[in-house]
């Protein structure tokens, strides 16, 4: 569906279940992860753009203390008050994203709103491909009730509301990317995120250059242990170089390569094969960053192409589904660079293309991907798209 269809559907279904016309309606998109890899947490750098799927967020104030939630994908409803704002453990779980994301907006006293709201939400972005369809709900949730409630807060501060959304009512341990990215999106850019300073940069890209998303049939969950358990030797690692490094540490974004190799000893090994995997994204990031400024895309690819393997081999993230699309990818020349976008484990991989061949290159991967699994990966053209913004 498009972007338009998707607003119109969400609106109608408004005035179907509360007989009006929304006051507030937000959109805020998916995104798109194109270089650096699980470094969100660990301080570091990523390249990555918002696309041109999202969801739409359509509210009024309540009259009373209620709080109504209409998933129109779904065709579901939650319904609860101010004072029992609190994680759904069972059944509508999906209403966990919306609610974290405004019991935050409120300091975690959404009783303060003195009112409630009664919202229906929809959206295009796959669920499980890993284009972080949650960010997309979160922002456009944190967009419209801070429009709807009178409250100011900057773009990043917004974002930073979604993730303890995630952290606390989800129940996953994420970094900032999604949200940073669903809000500071822009389109025909990358978005460049330093996740020390929470400093977000646009770069602007040529019309020879495009995504191609392959998504596999490969389940992707992050919210069960395995990218906690990631996030934890990280942190764990950082630690252990703390404590040898003659310098300040704080987290894996201070430690280099050279370093990693010196020191990793005292580690054990799979602390030290977590760990290497952001030092060596952080590297690539910065050099990825060069190379676009000379417009030598064949050698970010090839950045690109060296992540998936430190995925593939390091932090062990990726899935057979996911390295055979990289390796199909990898006998293609009109593909310049693949990896696994996003937490990994399933979900979707992320391809730099020359757009004038998108269906020749579609065509191939779905051979290659059809001839060992028996099924169809689906493949997308991704426009870099404009972040989240009220409509
Ligand atoms: C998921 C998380 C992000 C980030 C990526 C991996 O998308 O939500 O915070 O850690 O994985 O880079």
């Amino acid at each position: 569906m498009q972007n338009q269809e998707v607003y119109d559907s969400v609106v109608a279904k408004f005035e179907k279940v509360f007989g009006a016309k929304p006051a507030v309606v937000a959109y805020a998109p998916g995104r798109i992860e194109v270089l650096g890899n699980h470094t969100d947490y660990n301080e570091g750098f990523v390249f990555s753009a918002a696309i041109d799927k999202g969801t739409f967020f359509a509210v009024s104030p309540a009259e009373d203390d209620k709080v109504t939630l209409v998933a129109n994908d779904l065709d579901a409803s939650y319904e609860t008050t101010l004072a029992a704002v609190a994680k759904v453990e069972s059944g509508a779980t999906w209403a966990n994203y919306p609610l974290g994301t405004f019991n935050w907006l409120l300091d975690g006293e959404p009783a303060k709103a003195g009112k409630g709201f009664k919202a229906v939400f929809g959206g295009n972005i796959p669920l499980g491909a890993g284009l972080s369809s949650s960010a997309a709900l979160e922002m456009a949730t944190a967009l419209a009730l801070a429009k709807v409630y009178g409250i100011e807060k900057d773009k990043t501060t917004l974002a930073k509301i979604g993730q303890k959304a995630e952290h606390t009512f989800a129940g996953c341990p994420c970094g900032l990317l999604d949200q940073a990215s669903s809000m500071y999106g822009k389109a025909g850019a990358l978005v460049k995120s330093d996740f020390r300073s929470n400093c977000f940069e646009t770069v602007s890209m040529g019309p020879a250059v495009a995504f191609m998303m392959v998504k596999s049939n490969a389940k992707h969950a992050l919210v069960d242990g395995a990218y906690a358990s990631r996030r934890q030797a990280c942190e764990d690692a950082a630690k252990h170089f703390a404590k040898v490094l003659r310098k300040p540490v704080t987290h894996l974004r201070d430690v280099t390569m050279a370093e990693w190799v010196l020191y990793k000893g005292g580690l054990d090994e799979t602390q030290a094969k977590r760990a290497v995997h952001p030092i060596g994204e952080d590297e690539r990031v910065l050099q990825g960053a060069a190379l676009l400024e000379k417009g030598d895309l064949k050698a970010f690819g090839a950045l690109m192409f060296d992540s998936h393997e430190s995925s593939r081999n390091w932090f062990e993230n990726s899935c057979a589904e996911l390295d055979t699309i990289v390796d199909a990818a990898k006998s293609i020349p009109e593909v310049y660079g693949a990896r696994l976008s996003g937490g990994g484990f399933g979900g979707s991989c992320c391809l730099l293309v020359d757009p004038t061949a998108a269906d020749k290159i579609a065509a191939e991967i779905t051979a290659q991907y059809k001839a060992v699994y028996g099924d169809e990966p689906t493949c997308s053209l991704i426009k870099p798209s404009d972040g989240a913004h009220l409509v």
